[in-house]
């Protein structure tokens, strides 16, 4: 973030520079829709993680609380039969559930061990040994969301526990969190001791995102100035529902985050939450799959994904190098223009166009320069007389990088 970024976000104002010249009219350069609460105090988290958005996969839309040591090193492997760790996805995280019901007599937390009989070090060891690293769940309350141990009063115990056991990265929860408490002191708590033990883990937090239901909420962008001091990526949007369709949920997110763009920098990310690219819960169809791949890349969200990576869907979106270019450049993207229902999002190099509505959108849009869609045969869009002409469907969303 530049330094006059910077101040004009601690004074709370949006400032919305222009990537792409050609953008469509008119500019949505007001506040309103968008607008940005002041940064309250934190103490910086020294972190050396991160600093391009985390890439891997998670199992938690997959397997729930039926997560296994032998599922987890399974999909270790995929990663790497696929090329999908080439591709960068190199992080495997093990969500909720991995903990025994009761921690030991001195304290520490201790796997399932139904679930996890080998232990936590012996999964960290094999995930190395592929070149790969480790990321585990944990609360910041009394209990994690299922019900397991929380880190409540163990903040140091636990990291230096994740420490020892050759943890690479920690998504903390705030389920269970005393009534009384700051969710932002506590996670700055746990996020002193994390880096203590180790500057290299990666931090992980879940904000209370029912508030990001609100966007651009000033209690919610409070939390997430706080997060962005204190670590290195952040969830911002609700967990995916079965009863909630993809192209819903997709803008949802994208509109949440759009406010947020100068709270993401090197080491620092606004998380949509996973990928459901090949998961057969949910259920997206391929285009879904794609569309919500193109959002998180435009925003720059750590790709973590959820699903059978084995399947061709898997293969087709998450191994799409176009994309995981342009979310790995480490740029937020940022609304440049408005039409109708469509928004038009852009950063150096690439372009998003969405319909954020059910309604089918016919759009215009000036190019800056030549289009090439990011999604089939690579080759450039047709434009004319400088202009794109296309019709976004209901939630449709059309990704393209400019030269
Ligand atoms: C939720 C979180 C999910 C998953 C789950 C585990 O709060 O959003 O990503 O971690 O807890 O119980």
């Amino acid at each position: 973030m530049s330094s006059a970024e910077r101040t004009a976000r601690i004074l709370g104002w949006r400032i919305l520079p222009l990537f792409v010249a050609g953008a469509l009219i008119p500019l949505a350069a007001t506040g309103s829709r968008h607008g940005l609460a002041s940064v309250i105090d934190v103490t910086p988290v020294a972190t050396t993680a991160a600093a391009r958005p985390p890439m891997g996969w998670n199992d938690w839309y997959q397997d729930r609380c039926a997560v296994t040591e032998s599922e987890i090193l399974k999909n270790a492997r995929e990663l790497v039969s696929t090329g999908l760790a080439a591709d960068g996805y190199d992080t495997v995280v093990i969500d909720d559930c991995w903990m025994a019901a009761t921690r030991s007599t001195t304290g520490a937390l201790l796997p399932d061990a139904a679930t996890f009989p080998d232990g936590i070090p012996y999964v960290a060891k094999a995930v190395h040994r592929l070149g790969l690293k480790l990321g585990i769940y944990a609360s910041a309350g009394t209990a994690t969301c299922a019900g397991r141990p929380g880190s409540y009063g163990h903040y140091t115990q636990d990291a230096e526990t994740f420490e020892s056991w050759g943890v690479d990265f920690v998504k903390l929860d705030l389920c269970h969190l005393p009534s009384s408490a700051n969710t932002a002191t506590l996670f700055n708590q746990f996020g002193t001791a994390l880096s203590a033990a180790n500057r290299g883990i990666v931090y992980s937090q879940e904000l209370p995102v029912r508030a990001a239901r609100s966007p651009g909420s000033p209690t919610f962008t409070a939390l997430v100035a706080a997060s962005s001091a204190t670590s290195n990526m952040w969830r911002i949007a609700p967990d995916e529902e079965a009863t909630i369709a993809a192209g819903i949920s997709i803008t949802q997110r994208l509109e949440a985050d759009l406010p947020l763009y100068s709270y993401a920098s090197a080491g620092h990310w606004n998380d949509l939450d996973m990928l459901l690219a090949g998961n057969n819960i949910f259920g997206y169809s391929l285009s879904a799959q794609e569309n919500q791949a193109d959002v998180w890349a435009m925003e720059s969200s750590p790709m973590i994904a959820s699903g059978n990576l084995t399947s061709a869907a898997s293969l087709t979106v998450l191994g799409n190098k176009k994309v995981i270019a342009i979310d790995q450049e480490g740029v937020q993207g940022r609304l440049v223009g408005t039409q109708g229902s469509i928004d038009v999002i852009a950063k150096p190099g690439s372009v998003l166009l969405v319909n954020t509505s059910s309604v089918p959108a016919a759009v215009r849009y000036k190019t800056p320069g030549q289009l090439t869609n990011v999604w089939g045969d690579g080759r450039a869009a047709s434009t004319t007389g400088g202009y794109l002409y296309r019709t976004l469907p209901g939630y449709g969303v059309l990704m393209f990088t400019v030269r």
